[in-house]
């Protein structure tokens, strides 16, 4: 019997390092494919990583995402799951309602704190610096109709100095998602 293979979408804005840890760590494993990347930026260098990687990617638009839902659910119609990595656009309903309990974001800050509109990459790290927090970290979870609040499947902390400054806990905060947002990911898809 043919072994069944599951297929990560991956949704991005930006810079793609987490696209880039993912297809890493499950390019050993062949019972995971990263099938697809979808950036709403046709500039977002995690474009460029996914071509050197050879996995197929789209663009999307904000807008699109918004007023053509036949786009949208054509590009992940093959996909099990709907992993963010970066992705700056409201994830809307309908998508939601595909993929229940499928669809899992990477907050880089400790949630419920630092999350909303607004508040992500940089911002995020400003406002824990501005705030003097002692700790900050990554939270993974799912992602439900409500920004930033659907079940938390994991948190990392990591222990912030006064020293820090923003630039220092992005560093800190890219170590934490680079350590452990594939793993999470293996442990949700199989269940471990
Ligand atoms: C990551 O730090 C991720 O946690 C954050 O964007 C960065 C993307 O970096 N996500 C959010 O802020 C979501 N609200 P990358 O493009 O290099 O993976």
């Amino acid at each position: 019997m043919e072994k069944k293979v599951i297929r990560l979408a991956v949704f991005v804005s930006g810079g793609g390092t987490n696209l880039e840890n993912i297809i890493n760590y499950f390019s050993k494993d062949e019972r995971v494919e990263v099938s697809v990347v979808v950036s709403n930026r046709e500039d977002a260098y995690a474009l460029v990583r996914a071509k050197n990687h050879h996995v197929p990617s789209c663009v999307i638009t904000r807008k699109q995402f918004s007023d053509e839902p036949d786009v949208v659910m054509n590009a992940v119609k093959d996909c099990d799951y709907i992993i963010l990595a970066g992705f700056l656009v409201r994830i809307p309903d309908y998508l939601i309602d595909a993929f229940p309990k499928r669809i899992i974001n990477i907050h880089p800050a400790l949630l419920p704190k630092y999350g909303g509109k607004g508040m992500h990459g940089h911002h995020v790290h400003e406002a824990v610096k501005a705030a003097g927090e002692k700790e900050s970290g990554i939270t993974i979870h799912y992602v439900n109709n409500e920004l930033d609040a659907g079940e938390h499947i994991a948190q990392f902390r990591v222990a912030l100095t006064e020293d820090d400054t923003a630039d220092s806990i992005a560093e800190k905060i890219h170590v934490l998602e680079q350590a452990h947002f594939p793993q999470v990911i293996e442990r949700v898809i199989f269940g471990l």
